[in-house]
């Protein structure tokens, strides 16, 4: 019998390393986190330090279960509770008043602190096991794509972190929506799988807003999820002229879309994007990985519809797409 395949993996040595101020990479629904103790301090100043992050860039604590908001939030509105018993464990992040015993660290200063319970097992497991908050960005270098296996996190911060947990694929694939709760508008911070539609669904009179670009949300920048290679929106119906025009310019290009355009000139590479919202959330950060894995410079990605989850997508794609700092001229 093959034991590996039967037990679960174990989350002791996981538990030890956050309780001794190391840093722990687990598995989440949406993508991997880089977690650490969120009431140490010391532990929360090496994920920065790993990550290459601002230190100013508050990060979200992660909680075995909602029962331990009132640890971490000064103020909890019925909404807060609501949407907690509507979403978690699940891809929702809640924004809320900190209390003050919150380590400046964790919220980069602000008064507010970002919370969720995760849906993955083995998030779930650590959790418990722990008890604590665990405060965690993705578990990526700093501005670069998110990571959605075990082996994407061991790519770019394996010398860092003492304990890497492996639950394999992440399911969602990016990132959670993040809402704020501290205004009296309930405000989307960054849109994700859980969309604007069932948060108003679930909210009911109240409703929910989009927007709200808050420069400290690192997810909010400009240049974000960003690929080695250039990534360009393109269209279903455009797609294959304007790899031409790439081709042209002797760009080795690759194309991101549900199905292969026609008229896809020789030599372009075409890249399977799924063919729903969901299956293309699921697999967006790996094909980032995969076209500079392929030497892809160029890569044209075929733009989701712009409702529901796809305007999670867009939003995502529209970052790996933005001006990079330092990129000089690439055309
Ligand atoms: O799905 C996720 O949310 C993943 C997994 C690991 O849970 N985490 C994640 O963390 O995406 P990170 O650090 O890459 O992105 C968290 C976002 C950042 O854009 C950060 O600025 C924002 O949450 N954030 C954290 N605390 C905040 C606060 N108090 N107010 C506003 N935004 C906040
Ligand atoms: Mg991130």
């Amino acid at each position: 019998m093959n034991l590996k395949k039967t037990m679960p993996a174990a989350v002791g040595p996981a538990v030890a390393a956050l309780r001794a101020g190391g840093l722990v990479a687990f598995p989440t629904e949406t993508v991997y986190g880089l977690g650490a103790d969120a009431s140490n301090p010391a532990a929360v100043a090496k994920i920065f330090a790993a990550k290459g992050r601002p230190a100013d860039h508050p990060l979200i604590v992660h909680l075995g279960g909602a029962g331990q908001l009132p640890q971490w939030a000064s103020v909890i509105p019925p909404d807060a509770w609501t949407l907690a018993e509507a979403f978690w464990p699940g891809p929702l992040t809640i924004v809320l008043p900190r209390r003050a015993d919150v380590p400046a660290a964790v919220s980069g200063g602000l008064d507010t602190v970002a919370l969720r319970v995760p849906a993955h097992p083995l998030a779930m497991r650590l959790l418990a096991e722990f008890g604590g908050g665990v405060a965690a960005p993705s578990a990526n270098r700093y501005g670069r794509v998110s990571p959605t296996t075990a082996a994407h996190v061991r790519e770019e911060l394996a010398g860092a972190v003492d304990v890497i947990l492996d639950g394999g694929p992440s399911a969602v694939g990016i990132e959670s929506t993040i809402v704020d709760l501290c205004t009296p508008e309930v405000r989307v911070l960054r849109p994700g799988t859980i969309t604007l539609r069932s948060l108003k669904r679930v909210l009911g009179k109240r409703g929910a807003v989009a927007g709200g670009a808050d420069v400290r949300c690192p997810g909010n920048k400009a240049s974000h999820y960003a690929p080695d290679a250039r990534v360009i929106l393109t269209s279903m119906d455009d797609a294959a002229a304007q790899a031409q025009v790439w081709r042209d310019r002797g760009k080795r290009v690759g194309v991101l879309a549900p199905v292969r355009p026609v008229r896809l000139p020789q030599g372009v590479i075409w890249m399977p994007f799924g063919v729903s919202a969901r299956q293309q959330a699921k697999s967006l950060y790996a094909s980032l990985r995969e076209a500079d894995a392929r030497g892809i410079e160029v890569l044209l990605a075929v733009a989701p519809p712009d409702s529901g989850v796809g305007q999670a997508l867009r939003d995502r794609l529209r970052r790996a797409a933005g001006p990079r700092a330092g990129a000089g001229t690439v055309s």
